[in-house]
């Protein structure tokens, strides 16, 4: 097992547990840190059929009796208030009016993760919470930093806040279930770790591609813990996201989020990052920023893995829409991320619009 710790300085540090088969040590981890009695663990559907009674039972033979499983229906549509809400309001239900020393463990995907961190944020002004990530996605990503929230009128995370984890417990034997695709779209967050900050680390997956997709344990614990680091790192020097240097892990989320909003999510979110990343990488190219060997290169990477880098299932015009409402713009001025080689991404600001337009007409499949 691989334990790193995420260190945001005055005392505010937790630790993330990555192994394989591990998920029967929790109860241990846990109680070192005596974050609550009562757990309320919050999942889908999906998961909750494959994982929630095992997960229950492991917390039930750590000495844990005061446990509910909340579950929503599986999928990015399910990331509403409206299901916020229906969660809030089984927590009243499992509260009781006791004020309970309770705590959440979200269990899945980077959806379970977000809406899961969003309650916990809110619930009585913030209560503890533990991620057990399921997804590749979440594994690599979106079970550490403490972002967290719901997407609103069909814009993606629209309503959310900064909440850091008291844990991260990494159990890299729930990807075995995973389905293909979704493996595939968490393969999209460790190339763009590559691309922003790390020219070995592109190299090393380069050379093990086909190791990741057929979830070489020993493989997958490296580039988990990898990625991990990486984020943990910009995590740190910019927690809340306002000096421009944890924007660089939205390389490719500009138009991305854009296009996962316009095809209604037809596409996966590491499907709609895939095409993102190539679409930065056009405007860097255009710009002169990129050298077409690199961007190249990428891209190769990206389709070996089986990842789309064409547009389809949206209109150009719906996603120059969408991307009107992105978090990164300023005053109307857009921000992209954009590379200037395999390794090192720049901020660039005022990206014109027709640009943008002939990159995305250039991209349709
Ligand atoms: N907070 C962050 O920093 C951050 C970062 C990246 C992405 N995200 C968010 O994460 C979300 C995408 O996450 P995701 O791709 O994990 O989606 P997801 O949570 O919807 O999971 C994808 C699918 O996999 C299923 N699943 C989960 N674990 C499984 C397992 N072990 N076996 C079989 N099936 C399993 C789920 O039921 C679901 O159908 C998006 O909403 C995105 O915005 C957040």
């Amino acid at each position: 097992m691989k334990k790193i710790t995420i260190n945001l300085g005055q005392k505010r540090k937790y630790d993330v547990i990555i192994g394989y088969n591990n998920l029967n040590k929790i109860g241990s981890y846990i109680k070192k840190f005596d974050i609550g009695k009562s757990l309320f663990i919050i999942t889908d559907s999906h998961v909750n059929k494959l994982y929630g009674q095992k997960v229950k039972n492991i917390f039930k033979k750590s000495g844990f009796q005061d446990i509910y499983i909340a579950e929503f229906p599986e999928g990015e549509k399910s990331k509403t208030y409206k299901i916020y809400l229906i969660l809030i309001e089984k927590l009243i239900e499992f509260d009781n009016e006791l004020n309970k020393d309770l705590f959440i463990a979200t269990l899945g995907g980077g959806v379970p993760g977000d809406i899961g961190g969003f309650a916990a944020s809110t619930f009585r002004r913030g209560i503890n919470y533990i991620q057990i990530p399921t997804t590749f996605l979440a594994n690599v990503d979106s079970g550490i930093g403490g972002k967290v929230g719901i997407d609103f009128k069909n814009i993606k995370n629209l309503l959310g806040s900064f909440y850091q984890p008291k844990l991260v417990f990494v159990d890299l034997s729930f990807l075995k279930t995973l389905d293909k695709r979704e493996l595939k779209s968490g393969f999209a967050e460790v190339i763009k770790y590559g691309v922003i900050k790390d020219y070995k680390f592109f190299v090393y997956i380069e050379k093990h591609y086909k190791d990741i997709l057929n979830l070489n344990p020993k493989i997958m614990e490296s580039i988990v813990g990898k990625s991990y680091r990486i984020k943990a790192d910009v995590v740190k020097k910019d927690e809340r996201d306002t000096k421009e240097i944890r924007m660089a892990l939205n390389y490719g989320h500009t138009i991305g989020h854009a296009i996962e909003s316009a095809s209604g999510f037809y596409f996966k979110h590491g499907e709609a990052i895939s095409i993102g990343m190539v679409c930065a990488n056009d405007i860097a190219c255009n710009l002169g920023m990129l050298n077409l060997k690199d961007a190249n290169r990428i891209e190769n990477l990206l389709s070996k893995s089986q990842l789309p880098v064409k547009i389809s299932h949206c209109k150009v015009s719906d996603i120059i829409e969408f991307l009107k409402h992105d978090k990164k713009n300023i005053s109307g001025t857009n921000r992209f991320v954009l590379p200037s080689k395999i390794g090192k991404v720049e901020i660039k600001r005022g990206i014109p619009e027709n640009l943008i337009e002939k990159v995305l007409k250039n991209r349709l499949e």
